[in-house]
C-alpha cells in the first residue's frame, strides 16, 4: 500500500537541471573542455564533486589538480550556480508539481526529498514548497551520491517506510538505478522507469498511485 513519495529536486520538481549545466559548461570552458547535453545527461543526479572528477575525466585532465585545487573548483561553478538560482520563486515549479503535493497530502501520503544536492533545502524555501515535505535528506550526510541507494534508503528512513511503501520519483538515470538499489519502484520522468511519464505534468496522483500498485 502506497504511503510514500520521495522526490528527486532537479529536473523534477523545478528545472534547475538547465542552470547546473550552464555552470559546470563554464568552467569547463576555462579548463578548455568542453561539454555537450548528451554529456550532461551522465552528470544528472551525481554528486558536485563526482561530476567535477567525471568532466576532468572526459577532458583528459584527472591527473592535473591537487584536492584542493579541486576542491577550489567545485566551489567555484557552485557560486556561479548559486548566482544562477538566486531568482528562482515560486513560478519555477515545474507544471503539476503543487498540485500533485497538495493531492499526496490530502491523501495522507508522506513526502521526502532524496536529492544529491546541498543546494536543495535553499531551492525549496524559495519555491515555497518546503511545508509540503516530512523530510528532506541532508545530502551533507550522505556517503554515496547516486546511482548508490543511500539518499532512497535515508529517505524511506526519515519517512519511517519499508521500500514496499514508498515510489520513488527521478529524471536521471543514476537516480533511477538509486531507487532500484534501495528495492523501490520508480518513475521515470523522460527517464526509463518502472513507469515513464514524459513530463511532470502527467505525473498526477492517479498515476503513481497506480505504479505503487501494478509493480
Ligand atoms: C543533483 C543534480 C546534480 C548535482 C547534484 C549536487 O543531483 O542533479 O546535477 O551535481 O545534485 O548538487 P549541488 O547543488 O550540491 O552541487
Ligand atoms: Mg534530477
Amino acid at each position: 500500500m502506497l504511503k510514500g513519495v520521495i522526490f528527486d529536486l532537479d529536473g523534477v520538481i523545478t528545472d534547475t537541471a538547465g542552470y547546473h549545466f550552464q555552470a559546470w559548461a563554464a568552467l569547463a570552458k576555462e579548463l578548455g573542455i568542453e561539454i555537450d547535453e548528451e554529456f550532461n545527461e551522465k552528470l544528472k543526479g551525481v554528486s558536485r564533486m563526482e561530476s567535477l572528477e567525471a568532466i576532468l575525466k572526459h577532458g583528459n585532465r584527472e591527473n592535473d589538480f591537487t584536492k584542493e585545487e579541486k576542491e577550489a573548483l567545485a566551489t567555484k561553478k557552485n557560486d556561479h550556480y548559486k548566482e544562477l538560482i538566486k531568482n528562482i520563486t515560486k513560478k519555477d515549479i515545474l507544471p503539476g508539481i503543487e498540485k500533485l503535493l497538495q493531492e499526496l497530502k490530502e491523501n495522507n501520503i508522506k513526502i521526502a526529498l532524496g536529492s544529491a544536492s546541498k543546494n536543495a533545502p535553499v531551492i525549496l524555501k524559495q519555491l515555497e514548497i518546503e511545508e509540503y515535505f516530512d523530510y528532506v535528506v541532508d545530502a551533507n550526510q550522505i556517503k554515496n551520491s547516486k546511482p548508490a541507494p543511500d539518499i532512497f534508503i535515508d529517505g524511506l528512513k526519515g519517512l519511517e517506510l519499508k521500500p514496499e511503501e514508498a515510489v520513488g520519483v527521478e529524471d536521471a538515470e543514476a537516480g533511477i538505478e538509486a531507487i532500484h538499489g534501495a528495492g523501490m519502484i520508480a518513475i521515470g520522468v523522460g527517464v526509463k522507469g518502472d513507469v515513464n511519464v514524459s513530463s511532470t505534468e502527467e505525473l498526477t496522483y492517479d498515476v503513481i498511485l497506480r505504479a505503487s500498485q501494478a509493480c
